[in-house]
């Protein structure tokens, strides 16, 4: 037995032979690399990678892009994608996730949230708030934009009265 863990002891330092740690094939940063079509050793992200670094969120959150219907849609898909599981289509906190056990998260026609600033719904949305978990990673710093509008929309149509609804040329015929 003892002569097995020798010849095991002094097998090892020979399999390390010729490995040094020091020395292992690896591509500097914005070197040349045969393996990639394009032979940047320094790829693209693929699409769809969300931004960390600092300077990206300033630049995307700095200023309100404006609201068009396009930035409604997106707003909406995404916003159904990533919120409504838990805060519901309507935005009243009862997504299916709750309905399933997760705390309900407050209304969206709470007047808090409806006085909230948008930086409120943006700061949430990068840092997580209590048990809700950050989106950081997932919701790119453009498209946090169109959600927080489309619950501006979402919250004016619970609110919205008569006047509002004829203003906005809603008609039965
Ligand atoms: C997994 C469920 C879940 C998802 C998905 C989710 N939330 Fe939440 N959210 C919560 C819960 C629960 C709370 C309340 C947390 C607490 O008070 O501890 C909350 C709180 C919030 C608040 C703060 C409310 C306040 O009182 O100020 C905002 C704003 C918010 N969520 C926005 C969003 C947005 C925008 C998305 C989509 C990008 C989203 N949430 C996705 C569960 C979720």
């Amino acid at each position: 037995m003892r002569s097995h863990l020798a010849a095991i002891a002094l097998l090892f330092p020979l399999a390390g032979c010729g490995q040094s740690m020091d020395h292992q094939p690896r591509y500097d940063t914005n070197s040349t690399a045969d393996i990639f079509p394009n032979g940047a050793s320094a790829q693209q992200p693929p699409e769809g990678t969300v931004p960390q670094s600092a300077l990206a969120y300033q630049q995307a959150l700095a200023d309100p892009p404006p609201v068009t219907e396009a930035l409604l849609q997106r707003g909406k898909e995404r916003y159904g994608i990533f919120c409504a599981p838990c805060h519901g289509f309507d935005g009243d906190g009862d997504g299916i996730v709750v309905k399933r056990g997760f705390p309900a998260p407050p209304s969206y026609h709470s007047d808090a949230l409806i006085e909230a600033p948008a930086s409120h719904f943006l700061d949430v949305m990068k840092n997580g708030y209590g048990v809700m978990y950050s989106y950081a990673d997932r919701v790119a710093p453009g498209d946090r934009w169109a959600i927080v509008a489309y619950i501006r929309a979402l919250q004016l149509s619970k609110h919205a009265s008569l006047a509002d609804a004829q203003a906005a040329g809603v008609r039965l015929q």
